[in-house]
């Protein structure tokens, strides 16, 4: 059998213990414990090199940053292959794939069986929010992909220092991940191995994750969606917190008061570009600070307040589309050390991809590693950059502090071409969580499956909740009502909820909001909402700006323009709130009786307006 040889600096007999035990099973050549150093860091990087996964990207334009394209069947999350095995269906309910655990677990020790077999297994520790934080939770992922090994330095904070933290009898998510591709002897190696058999497999009960067959995203970077997001989620809700899909920002006026907000959006809709946001012309000493661009932890503080960390300490963020135009804190974020996944790159060593340059750059590589072809995608549509958040020009001052940020509102956003009004502000709490509860979506790249069609998305968590999504609801409105009781006491507000759609299109099929800094406008009327300082007009759906009420500073915006993506059409609205059924009915007896009233009575509204 392999040798475990824990180091010195791993004191933990249990956790020794267990990676022993997931060599047994599967039978790596050899064990890496790793330390997080910059030596290991750059030994990975060589190796993979070496194995042709990565390649050094021209070292003048982007100093420390590497490219990596993976298998063109390894591209995205994979939903249909991602399990919550709770102990009883229920409690995993209608939106998530369920198998018993002892089903799943007899299958896994199958197929985990000799998988890692002529690989080296890394151990990567890891700690999802500021290391040593009484907020933050440590997993240990046991992976024979050194990709996954060198991204979790960017992506939370990996290394020694970990089992400094966890000592000797240190609580830790285990993490189980393979890229399912055994070397017999001698047998040459791809250079992105995967296996076209996939499992992201989550026991909320006994938290633990098991990853077989992906080496791309959130498949097999299991801080991410799977401990931070599903694990996290099923935690929150035993514990009374929040883990969200979410990005949370910091908007200071010109006056010095600054308000946090946090935003779920659906995969691929924009959090990264909102998170770095830009004040446009017209908002001179407006400043917007970033905490983190896709997952919240929110904790109710004694005063009534929510407070929220980011536990990611990087980016993966969707490359095509992101410029310097769209996101130029972004852009300046990318100088340096970045790991690019399956964009393109020209012959000089530049990447490229669609919306980076009006100009397609000649002698194009695309990210299947082919001479690019004018008329097919040259990045693929989900390629990623993965990148340290301290790289960040607009990182907030706090975006680390263990007590976390006060959240005045949240923001819900969907990817609609019609329907949804620019922006509306929830009638209160519980309207708030009907309205983020039926939040529907166009389908992105993002996720294996078809493009473009309107799914329901609830608080743009559907492939992300570990529990039953009818308790999650039930988890929001009891929050609500324990931590508003609370805030009443202290003299505190709850935050109040906002619907924004900025995908809007008119009849001819265009957008018509200009969108990314421009949505700073919209934002302060956000903040005046919540300070009790900009009026607002009643509609059926909740409350809206007039054209009027909203800030036109330094842009050519007109009536008409605003008419088409604030227009509430009677019809459609019928439309949408009768289709809530579809998943209400889906989501069974345990829906919350409140967002079933308030079904009825946005219809009633809406009916007889
Ligand atoms: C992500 C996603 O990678 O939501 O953040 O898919
Ligand atoms: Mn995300």
């Amino acid at each position: 059998m392999t040798q475990v040889n824990a180091p010195e600096f791993v004191r933990h007999p249990k956790l020794i213990a267990w990676v022993e035990e997931i060599a047994k099973l599967t039978k790596p050549a050899k064990i890496e414990w790793c330390d997080g150093s910059a030596e290991e860091y750059q030994r990975l990087i060589d190796l993979m090199i070496a194995n042709g996964t990565m390649q050094q990207l021209n070292q003048e334009k982007h100093p420390g940053s590497y490219l990596a394209n993976s298998d063109p069947s390894d591209v995205a999350r994979v939903e249909d292959r991602t399990y919550i095995c709770s102990e009883n269906q229920e409690d995993a309910g209608a939106t998530n794939n369920w198998v018993a655990p002892a089903e799943m677990r007899a299958k896994l020790n199958g197929l985990f069986d000799g998988a890692m077999e002529g690989r080296t297994m890394y151990v990567v520790p890891f700690s999802m929010g500021p290391l040593g934080s009484h907020i933050a939770h440590i997993g240990i992922e046991l992976t024979d992909s050194p990709y996954v090994a060198v991204s979790m330095t960017k992506m939370a904070r990996m290394g020694k220092a970990v089992y400094d933290v966890l000592g000797t009898d240190g609580e830790f998510i285990p993490c189980v991940h393979t890229v399912a591709a055994p070397l017999k002897d001698g047998q040459k190696d791809v250079a992105w191995p995967c296996n076209n058999e996939k499992y992201i497999v989550h026991y909320p009960e006994t938290r633990e994750i098991w990853s077989y067959g992906s080496g791309y995203g959130g498949n097999a970077l299991l801080g991410k969606k799977c401990l931070a997001l599903r694990i996290a989620s099923a935690m929150g809700r035993e514990q009374g917190w929040l883990a969200e899909h979410m990005l949370i920002l910091g908007v200071t006026n010109p006056q010095g008061e600054k308000h946090y907000i946090a935003a779920a959006f659906p995969s691929a809709c924009g959090k990264t570009n909102f998170a770095m946001l830009i004040p446009p012309a017209g908002y001179e000493g407006w400043k917007i600070e970033t905490v983190g661009d896709d997952i919240a932890w929110i904790k109710p503080g004694e005063d009534g307040r929510l407070y929220a960390i980011n536990p990611e300490a990087g980016f993966f963020g969707v490359a095509p589309g992101t410029n310097t135009k769209t996101n130029p804190n972004c852009m300046a974020t990318l100088t340096k050390d970045v790991i690019y996944t399956n964009v393109a790159v020209t012959d000089n060593g530049e990447i490229w991809w669609e919306g980076l340059s009006k100009e397609v750059p000649a002698n194009l590589t695309n990210w299947k590693g082919q001479p690019h072809v004018e008329g097919e995608k040259a990045a693929h549509p989900n390629a990623r950059f993965t990148v340290s958040a301290g790289q960040c020009p607009s990182i907030d001052a706090d975006w680390e502090n263990p007590a976390g940020v006060p959240i005045s509102a949240f923001i819900f956003g969907g990817r609609r071409a019609d329907t949804v009004p620019l922006v509306s502000e929830a009638f209160d709490w519980v309207d708030g969580v009907y309205k983020a509860a039926t939040m529907g979506s166009e389908t992105t790249a993002a996720a294996v499956g078809q493009q473009g069609i309107v799914r329901r998305d609830p608080f743009a968590m559907l492939p992300f909740a570990g529990y039953n999504m009818a308790d999650y609801f039930g988890h929001w409105l009891q929050l609500g009502q324990e931590v508003g009781a609370k805030a009443e006491a202290a003299g505190n507000k709850l935050p109040k909820i906002f619907n924004v759609n900025w995908f809007r299109r008119d009849a001819e099929g265009n957008f018509v909001w200009p969108g990314f800094g421009q949505n700073m406008r919209v934002l302060e009327w956000i903040i005046d909402r919540c300070e009790g300082r900009a009026e607002a007009t009643e509609t059926p759906i909740g409350y809206v700006p007039t054209y009027e009420q909203l800030n036109w500073t330094g842009i050519d915006f007109s009536k008409e323009q605003f008419n088409t993506v604030t227009a509430q059409d009677k019809d459609q609205w019928i439309k949408e709130l009768e289709s809530h059924t579809e998943l209400f009915t889906k989501l069974g007896d345990r829906l919350p009786q409140a967002l079933k009233d308030r079904q009825n009575e946005l219809l009633a509204a809406v009916k007889s307006a």
